[in-house]
């Protein structure tokens, strides 16, 4: 029975692989894609994720925009490692949208997909929480048709965007708190810590390129962000941390996780933003998330390189 999925993203070079993989699998439906501010502004990923589904042909899953701004506090404004435009600057090479943004916001998107949904819903947050936080908040009532919340974001030994926060739960450390502490909805935390473990190669980019159309266009968004992570790595690679997250989100337990009370620091003070996992006990009450410490590395990335390969090949 495949699982209904709503994807929150702000695309950004990594979630549009992670976009490509929920399309590519045939476990879930693809119900829902809405957008949020992060990576670039919400025009861009918007923009963005109305391209990247013209170019997977899927023109027919709604792409409703959310927030454009963190909950409460505004978010300093930074050069992205995605490129002025999200997709190193290569936006423009995939194909023009023939249809316009869902008329609805991305809660009110999410709300309808909840309430038709026939089963458990799955929500993929792979940007800042702040619609997921929005959605849970105006519409309480709606906790027990989501089945799961898979969030990428956090660092357990370290952030990216700054020395204490990863850059998902930076930019709304309150809206994260929201979701990762105050609402009881299943949560799987995939952090960078698992994340990064699961770096591909320049090799891997290019045999990808070789697959197909679709896989040299989503290549083909790469320049920048591969820059950057290869200084971040030291080694030439990047890191597809939201297909990572979506990898758990259509195949459950690819991911090997346990559950920990965890806060998100909301003070102004350096770690402001950063994911708080209490390791001393894992959590035996229902309290806490569960957070993605394990993974078969290679086979991982075999899956993402297989689904994502299959795209774009004859059916
Ligand atoms: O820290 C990694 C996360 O921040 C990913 O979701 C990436 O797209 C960026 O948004
Ligand atoms: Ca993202």
């Amino acid at each position: 029975m495949t699982i209904p999925l709503i994807l929150d993203t702000d695309p950004g070079v990594d979630d549009a692989f992670a976009l490509a993989l929920a399309v590519a699998s045939p476990e879930v439906s693809l119900v829902g894609v809405t957008t949020v501010f992060g990576n670039v502004s919400l025009g861009s990923t918007t923009a963005n994720a109305l391209r990247l589904l013209a170019l997977l042909g899927r023109e027919d899953v709604p792409v409703a925009a959310g927030a454009a701004r963190p909950l409460v506090h505004p978010q300093a404004r930074l050069s992205s490692a995605h490129g002025s435009d999200g997709l190193s600057g290569f936006a423009h090479t995939l194909p023009e949208p023939t249809r316009e943004v869902d008329p609805r916001d991305a809660v009110t998107l999410m709300r309808d997909v909840l309430v038709a949904a026939d089963r458990p819903v799955t929500i993929a947050a792979v940007g800042p929480l702040t619609n997921v936080a929005l959605l849970l908040a105006a519409h309480p009532s709606l906790r027990s048709r989501i089945g799961r919340i898979v969030v990428m974001g956090g660092g357990l030994d370290g952030g990216n965007i700054t020395p204490a926060a990863e850059f998902n739960l930076w930019c709304d450390p309150e809206a994260a708190r929201r979701v990762l502490v105050e609402e009881d909805v299943p949560v799987t935390v995939v952090p960078m810590d698992l994340t990064g473990r699961c770096a591909v190669s320049a090799q891997w980019l290019t045999a990808l390129a070789e697959t197909s159309e679709v896989g040299a266009k989503l290549v083909g968004l790469t320049p920048d962000y591969l820059a950057t992570y290869r200084r971040f790595l030291g080694w030439d690679g990047m890191v597809l941390h939201d297909a990572v997250a979506v990898a758990e989100a259509v195949r459950p337990g690819i991911l090997k996780s346990t559950r920990f009370p965890v806060d998100v620091e909301c003070s102004f003070g350096p770690a402001r933003g950063a994911l708080v996992v209490d390791r001393r006990l894992e959590s035996r009450e229902h309290l806490g998330v569960d957070i993605a410490l394990e993974t078969h590395v290679e086979g991982l990335r075999e899956f993402v390189f297989d689904r994502l390969g299959a795209l774009g090949q004859a059916d």
